[in-house]
């Protein structure tokens, strides 16, 4: 990828995020510090109602903390305007979700150029990079096929390649397997590793301790706090490490 290695791709400090409904305030997020390096292939894990879903948002621009700084590869996304958001998310993310959110009425290959038309690209230029992608995920002989002319797993890897063609410095994906049996669901995860192994940066969040073994890393999510245990691979930046206690949480699975 061709970001500057020294900086964290994302750097949080105290992130707090709070809603306020009628008279009362409720903190979702207390205090979350989170960095991840490029490379990484970091798994969030926690059970529901935790705030992995608020989190994800933030990590993902749809939504700003409510205190703290969340810098995404240097820039500081706290307090920034909607229209810088969606111009960061746009250079800087790739998003996976659950239900694949693929357009029915495109081809896999219209679909994975959609993100490419804010680019300025021409057409033959979107359709080379949208083709690149779908080969990357092996459905390079699929190109023509329409969302419901495709499999759970392969409309997952079509989502995967749409995320992918804009070359994002993070790809972010929230319980990507949740839709798939667990079969195909672990292919779709090992495809993950693939790319993860080719340099691309991943979070995934998750609830599912057995999807969160096949990342590099994981943290822990309960009731808003995030804690932190590394469990394999040795490129230590532990931040939260206590007792081992949330090694076993995640090991049980
Ligand atoms: N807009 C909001 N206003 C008030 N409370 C909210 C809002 N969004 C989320 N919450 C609360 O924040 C907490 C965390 O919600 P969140 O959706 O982040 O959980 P989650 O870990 O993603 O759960 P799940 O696994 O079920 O998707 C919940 O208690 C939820 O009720
Ligand atoms: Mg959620």
């Amino acid at each position: 990828m061709s970001a500057n290695h020294t900086t964290p791709l994302i750097e949080m400090a105290d992130v707090t995020k709070s809603y306020r409904m009628a008279r009362e305030k409720t903190t979702v997020l207390h205090q979350v510090s989170l960095r991840v390096n490029h490379g990484e292939f970091l798994a969030i894990v926690g059970p529901s109602g935790s705030g992995k879903s608020t989190l994800m948002n933030i990590i993902g621009c749809l939504d700003t903390p409510s205190e703290g700084s969340y810098k995404l590869e240097g820039l500081e996304v706290t307090g920034q305007s909607d229209n810088k958001l969606t111009e960061i998310r746009n250079k800087k993310i790739g998003f996976i979700f659950q239900g694949y959110h693929l357009l029915p009425r495109l081809t896999a290959l219209e679909n994975c150029e959609l993100p490419l038309i804010y680019r300025g690209l021409s057409g033959k230029e979107r359709k080379a990079r949208a083709m690149e992608a779908l080969e990357r995920v092996g459905l390079g002989p699929r190109i023509a096929h329409r969302p419901n002319e495709l499999s759970g797993g392969q409309q997952q890897r079509v989502a995967i390649a749409r995320a992918l063609a804009t070359n994002p410095p993070l790809l972010l994906a929230d319980e990507p397997t949740g839709a798939l049996d667990s079969r195909t669901g672990m292919e779709v995860l090992g495809m993950m590793e693939g790319l993860n192994r080719a340099g691309q940066t991943i979070v995934l969040i998750t609830h599912d301790m057995e999807v969160a073994q096949r990342a590099s890393r994981s943290v822990i999510i309960r009731d808003g706090v995030l804690s932190e245990q590394e469990r394999r691979g040795g490129d230590e930046t532990d931040a939260g490490a206590q007792d081992g206690s949330h090694e076993r949480v995640v090991q049980q699975a």
